[in-house]
């Protein structure tokens, strides 16, 4: 089905997830079918990016999450992490305007202090930009792992607690979750992983416990609108019971 179609099924259904989120896999593999060097493979990644973006404005979907970096990826060859970096930058440049009179507010999430500068300036300035957007929230993952974010909300309290800030009593979900990148934030309703890859890869532990796993075949620079509208009719399939029985 092409994706105009689907988008009418996906609209007649009406139960939209609030908040995607997206395990982007892939890029290398698909750089390496066509016997080119992996920065290609993420080039053409970008390209998917400005798809989703494009199609979570389409359907109306409240927050999108994408995994562009992790903190493992630090440990990528130096060529490739300046690949990235760079494309970001790139990212960044072309598609402000675009964002910003599109309504999104984009936020940058994850240890950004390893950014080097002039990557942390254009992330910055993108953020404080957008802010008062409130089309759709694009949320990019770079430079994060999800078990360093639990433990710096850990760390945290753990220090709001010796200062007398915070009692013992008062740590609870609510209190953990307020630490997190994600605060104030609702908890993505639909993951979606791309290359047939079924893993979590430390990303959104906490903020994945009740969400519905989409795994896509397709490699990320693949991945457009229609696979997009493929993955939220999956979801719309889906009975959703929180741990409780049906009603
Ligand atoms: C995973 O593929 C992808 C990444 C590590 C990077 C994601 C980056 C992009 C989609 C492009 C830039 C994004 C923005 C927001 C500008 P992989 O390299 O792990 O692929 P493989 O598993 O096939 O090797």
């Amino acid at each position: 089905m092409n994706a105009p179609a689907l988008l009418a099924q996906v609209r007649a259904h009406g139960a939209l997830p609030r908040h995607v989120a997206i395990i982007m896999d892939g890029n290398g593999r698909w750089a390496r079918e066509r016997m080119l060097p992996r920065p290609f493979g993420h080039r053409s990644g970008m390209k998917a990016v400005r798809e989703v973006v494009e199609g979570a404005l389409e359907v109306g979907v409240g927050t999108l999450s994408l995994f562009a970096f992790s903190q493992e990826n630090w440990q990528r060859p130096a060529d490739e992490i300046g690949a990235l970096m760079s494309l970001l930058e790139e990212y960044i440049q072309r598609e402000a305007d675009e964002l910003h009179a599109q309504g999104v507010r984009v936020r940058f999430l994850g240890e950004l202090d390893r950014l080097a500068p002039a990557a942390r300036g254009a992330v910055d300035r993108i953020m404080a930009r957008t802010a008062g957007n409130t089309r759709l929230t694009l949320n990019l993952f770079i430079s994060y792992g999800s078990r360093a974010e639990i433990t710096r909300a850990a760390r945290r309290i753990a220090e709001e607690v010796a200062a007398g800030q915070l009692t013992p009593d008062a740590v609870d979900e609510t209190a953990v979750a307020a630490r997190l990148f994600t605060a104030g934030e609702p908890d993505p309703d639909l993951l979606i992983r791309t290359s047939g890859e079924q893993r979590l890869s430390n990303f959104l532990l906490w903020q994945l416990a009740y969400t519905e796993l989409h795994i896509a075949p397709v490699l990320w620079p693949d991945f457009g609108r229609e696979q997009l509208y493929e993955a939220i009719r999956d979801y719309q399939a889906r009975e959703r019971r929180f741990g409780r029985v049906s009603a």
